[in-house]
């Protein structure tokens, strides 16, 4: 089992919902660069459990400890190790989910890979509590970038039901401002009268044993033109790759995604001009910021789709893997009616690591 990630700034994510503690070890980071504390706590709350409603009701502080890899609140340069205590572990028999393992999670491919050995505590390395470590090496990355102007942020873009969805970004005109405030808000929209509708169809999950799934739509803004390559190594697929160890994510489209399918040439390549400052840029951005797998200069645009959390407590159909016989399932335990509100800042994570890798890598930084 690999947990590994980064071609220049690797990521090696350790631990389980119900181990001792999780953590990070990051390799890579440029030495010198001060990482500011409280920023990282902020993001590391975003995330955290037990906020409102529409999360579990697990109850985790989420305070990092430094192992190493930082002096005096400085990087050394040498590889960062941070761990995460798990510390509201509720024990309890997990050895049902072997026999009788939960429809859309990852009970039943594990048990055949991993031979009954795998850890199923509270969902063992699938959980999205591993998301937490990931919250803290973005956080680092992100305050590395936004030294060189680069600045991330994401949205809740949509969840499923809800009668009213966010405003998406303006392909080409992102402020900054709007960024920063994003990623210090926990279930962060553009417009605060879709975060009610949401949070109305999450409740109404909630309350008939049900979940449901949602977007989170996020923006790189400042990332120079040249970064990523083509073919293997490009940006897409760099992103494409760290979004997809997020648990639940089963879709990314970037720019104009999907929909360039449905559209002509010149309707989607972005028309090219001069700007005040000499720059190259475009006046739309279907392209996402990112042609031939190297950036452009334009705002980066991705979205991302989260299934609804697999864990419900509806009676569902399972098999039983000893009898092999049909079987029904009740699940018990506290589960997020919806993960996307608390994936919002593991998607902004993962796009720092991944802007940073490709900077690192295409030695723009
Ligand atoms: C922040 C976050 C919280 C999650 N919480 C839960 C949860 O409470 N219950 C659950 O069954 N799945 C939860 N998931 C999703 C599962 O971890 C995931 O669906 C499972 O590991 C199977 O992986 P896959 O969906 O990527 O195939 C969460 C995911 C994230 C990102």
């Amino acid at each position: 089992m690999s947990s590994s990630w980064g071609n220049s700034i690797r990521i090696s994510i350790f631990g389980g919902s119900h181990t001792q503690a999780i953590g990070v070890n990051i390799e890579g980071l440029p030495a010198g660069e001060r990482i500011e504390w409280e920023e990282i706590l902020e993001q590391m709350a975003r995330r955290a459990p037990g906020r409102d409603k529409t999360a579990t009701t697990r109850k985790e502080s989420d305070q990092p400890q430094v192992l190493c890899g930082l002096l005096d609140g400085v990087t050394t340069g040498a590889p960062l190790c941070a761990i995460i205590e798990n510390t509201n572990q509720r024990s309890k028999d997990y050895s049902q989910l072997k026999v009788l393992p939960r429809p859309g999670h990852a009970d039943y491919t594990a048990e055949v890979k991993y031979g009954g050995y795998q850890d199923v505590r509270g969902g063992g390395h699938f959980s999205g509590r591993l998301t937490a470590p990931l919250v803290f090496a973005g956080a680092a990355a992100r305050q590395i970038l936004r030294r060189r102007g680069i600045v991330i942020g994401a949205h809740v873009l949509k969840v499923a039901g809800a009668k009213t969805e966010d405003r998406p970004f303006h392909s080409t005109e992102i402020s900054p401002e709007l960024l920063k405030r994003l990623s210090g808000e926990y279930f962060p929209v553009i417009d605060p009268a879709a975060r009610e509708s949401m949070r109305e169809s999450i409740e109404e999950a909630r309350l008939s044993r049900d979940s449901v799934g949602g977007v989170v739509e996020c923006a790189i803004l400042g990332m120079p033109v040249g970064a990523g390559d083509p073919i293997f190594d490009g940006a897409e697929n760099r992103i494409a790759s760290i979004i997809f160890g997020i648990p639940a994510v089963k879709g990314i489209e970037f720019g104009a995604g999907f929909a360039v399918a449905d559209s002509r040439g010149s309707e989607n390549n972005d028309p090219m001009y001069i700007y005040e400052d000499g720059s190259v840029r475009t006046r739309t951005n279907n392209a996402g910021g990112i042609l031939g797998g190297i950036t452009n200069g334009m705002p980066l645009i991705f979205r991302a789709a989260f299934k609804p959390t697999p864990s419900i407590s509806k009676e569902q159909e399972t098999v039983d893997l000893r009898t092999r016989e049909a079987a029904k399932l009740v699940i018990t335990g506290r589960h997020d009616p919806c993960v996307v509100p608390r994936a919002a800042p593991a998607v902004e994570a993962a796009a720092g690591i991944a802007a940073l890798d490709l900077l690192v890598q295409s030695r723009m930084l």
